[in-house]
This record gives C-alpha cells, structure tokens and sequence, in this order.
C-alpha cells in the first residue's frame, strides 16, 4: 500500500439482450395504445422480450462473461456476485448461484439483492464497501431481468413500459486519491409501499389479482422517481466535493425520458451529458443502467478522468446514486 485510498474502479463491463424486439405498432395490436403516445409520454419505441427458455439467469450469464472477458480476470479471482433483480428464475437457487455455475467462479460468494430498479446501484454500493473495507478484491454487479413474465399483457398502463436484458459490471480494488468510485447515497421509502409492487411474488396472497403482475400509479411514482433521483444526484456530488458542472455524463434509470429531462433539467445538464437508451429497450428495470454504462463506453462517451453519475429510483420506494471518476 503506498498511502493511497484504497476504493475500487470499474474493470470490466457487459451486456445481454434477448433477440426478439416488441415494437409499439406490435403493441398498438395487443392494447389500445399508439406508437405516437409511446413515443411522447414514455419515449420507447421498442423493447426486447426474452426467448422461450431465456431466463434471468441466461442474460446475467452472458453479460458476466463479457464483463470478465473486458477485464482480463479469471473467473476464480471473482470474490462475490450480486444480482439486483426482481425477476429471477426462482426464489432460491439464487441467481447469482447460476452465474457462478456458468462461470466457474468457484471463490465467489452470491447473493441475489431485491431493491427494484435501484438493485444496480445497491449492488454497486456493497461491491464498493466490501472493496473499501480490504474484505475482496473484485466484485462482480449484474442487473438482470425478465420483466416480460410479469407484465399484465392486458394492460396499457404497464405493459408498454417494460423490456428484458441483463447488463454487469466487475468493480475491482483501486488505490487512488481521486479515481475511481467516489461516493454513494442509499435510500428507500416503504411508506410508498403501493405506488408500484409485484402481486403474488412472495407469501402474501392477492385475491383479486389472478397473476404475477406490476401494478402501479404512474404519475405518483413519476412524481416520487424526478424527486430522488435529483436528490440522490445531489447528495453524491457533495459527498464527492463536486457540483452538477463538474458532471461528464449521467446514466440515470432509464423509465420515461421525460423523468430523465426532468432530472438533468433541474440539475441543469446540457443533453449531451445525460446518456439515454430507452428507446431501444424500455425500462429493464434493474439492468437499465449495466446496459448504458456497457453502450456509453462502446461510443466512447466516457474517459480517463471524467466524472459519472449513475442515478436510479424504483419500487419499495427504493433509490440511490452514485459518483465515479472514470480509469
Ligand atoms: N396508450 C394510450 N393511452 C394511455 C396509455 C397507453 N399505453 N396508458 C395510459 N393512457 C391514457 C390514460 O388512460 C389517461 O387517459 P385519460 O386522460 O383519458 O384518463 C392518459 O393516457 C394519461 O394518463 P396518465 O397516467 O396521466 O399519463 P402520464 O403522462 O402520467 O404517463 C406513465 C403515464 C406511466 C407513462 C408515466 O406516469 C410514467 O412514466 N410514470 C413512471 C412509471 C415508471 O417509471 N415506473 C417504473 C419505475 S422504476
């Protein structure tokens, strides 16, 4: 140790998409909706939905073993998987216990993490403090779902929302003063427990719902989702000693692009700095941000020094942001 902190960079990243693409004019046809309406009030125009047989597990897989090839570890060195999802495969075996299956990563310890869409950032966060505290040195993050088996077909409030994929990224120990993770912020709100949950997903029963279904209000989360993802924004660049100018890109939750317009507008950033991709795959809940961080670095929106947000709000209410100087 050379005096330096020790903190944890990220070393590798992937991503994992299903083939099949639900356009809206697919939707126009299953619900009264119009590509027009997507479009404007949400912004997605197609999302992906997962092969019969194609499992949480599958795309977590696949988008772990590009994020270990990108880093140039081997699969032993990989102390500990988490997978923020709300769609695993079944409740135990983990999922985290298929991608070391898959892996091979025999020394890794698996934990499957349940905070909605924020899962990412949670991970993410534990992944840093397990690094901080000297306990391992890399960290395997996936997001990965299949929102597509839980979505109500019938409907249109929900069902043109949601998209599955898988995205990961390795976190991996850093000695410096100033790269790397930066700061976290972690929150929640149960009192908000019924603006968006998933029926008949654990032992309560819900006798007026037949199915596994997401129910929501949507102006209400909408509402909640611009106020706490400025908040989290806000409270990692104070704890980093940063304000919203020093920001090179933010990757917020990909759900609706006008929360995102809402978001960067009130922390006054340009649209070039604020990275979106739901068009292509609606909200993958959990995996929306592994995703853009992954498509961000392919198009070369990130580099050595540049400061990065990532931002993310879902059911619980959950929510949380972290900031990272990029290497
Ligand atoms: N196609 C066409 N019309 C639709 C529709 C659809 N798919 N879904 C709803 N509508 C209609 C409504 O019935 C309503 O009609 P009315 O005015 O005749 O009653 C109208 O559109 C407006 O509905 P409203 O719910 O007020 O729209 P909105 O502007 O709030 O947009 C959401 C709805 C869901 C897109 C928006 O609230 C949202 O994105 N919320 C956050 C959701 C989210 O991010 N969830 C996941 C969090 S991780």
């Amino acid at each position: 140790m050379s005096g330096c902190k020790l903190t944890a960079r990220v070393s590798g990243v992937g991503k994992a998409l299903p083939e099949r693409r639900l356009t809206n004019a697919d939707l126009e046809k299953m619900v009264d909706t119009s590509d027009e309406w997507i479009s404007q009030r949400v912004g997605i125009k197609e999302r992906r939905i997962a092969a019969e047989g194609e499992y949480t597990s599958h795309l977590a897989s696949r988008a772990a073993a590009d994020a270990l090839k990108m880093s140039g570890l081997k699969a032993e060195e990989i102390d500990l998987i988490l997978v923020g999802t709300s769609t695993p495969d079944m409740v135990y075996p983990s999922v985290a216990c298929q991608v070391q299956k898959a892996l091979g990563a025999v020394n890794a310890g698996v934990l499957d993490i349940s905070a909605a869409c924020t899962g990412f950032i949670y991970g993410a966060s534990l992944a840093w403090g397990m690094i901080k505290a000297g306990c391992m040195r890399n960290v395997l993050v996936i997001g990965s779902e299949v929102n597509s088996s839980v979505v109500n077909w019938k409907d249109r409030d929900t069902c043109i929302l949601f998209g599955d994929g898988a995205g990961a990224a390795i976190f991996s120990a850093h000695e410096s003063e100033t790269e790397g993770v930066l700061s976290i912020k972690l929150g929640g709100d149960g009192n908000f427990d019924e603006l968006l949950y998933l029926t008949n997903s654990g032992c309560r029963p819900f006798p007026d719902v037949a199915g596994r279904y997401i129910m929501m209000q949507g102006n209400e989360v909408f509402k909640q989702a611009v106020r706490n993802m400025y908040e989290c924004a806000i409270n990692v660049l104070e704890g980093a000693g940063l304000t919203a100018a020093d920001v090179s890109l933010l990757i917020p939750h990909q759900a609706n692009t006008r929360i995102i317009g809402a978001v960067a507008k009130r922390l006054g950033l340009p649209d070039e700095k604020v990275f979106v991709n739901i068009a292509d795959y609606g909200n993958t809940s959990a995996a929306t941000i592994p995703i853009a961080l992954c498509e961000a670095l392919e198009q070369g929106r990130l580099k050595k020094g540049d400061v990065l947000v990532i931002d993310a709000f879902g059911a619980g209410l959950t929510f949380g942001a972290m900031a990272i100087r990029w290497t």
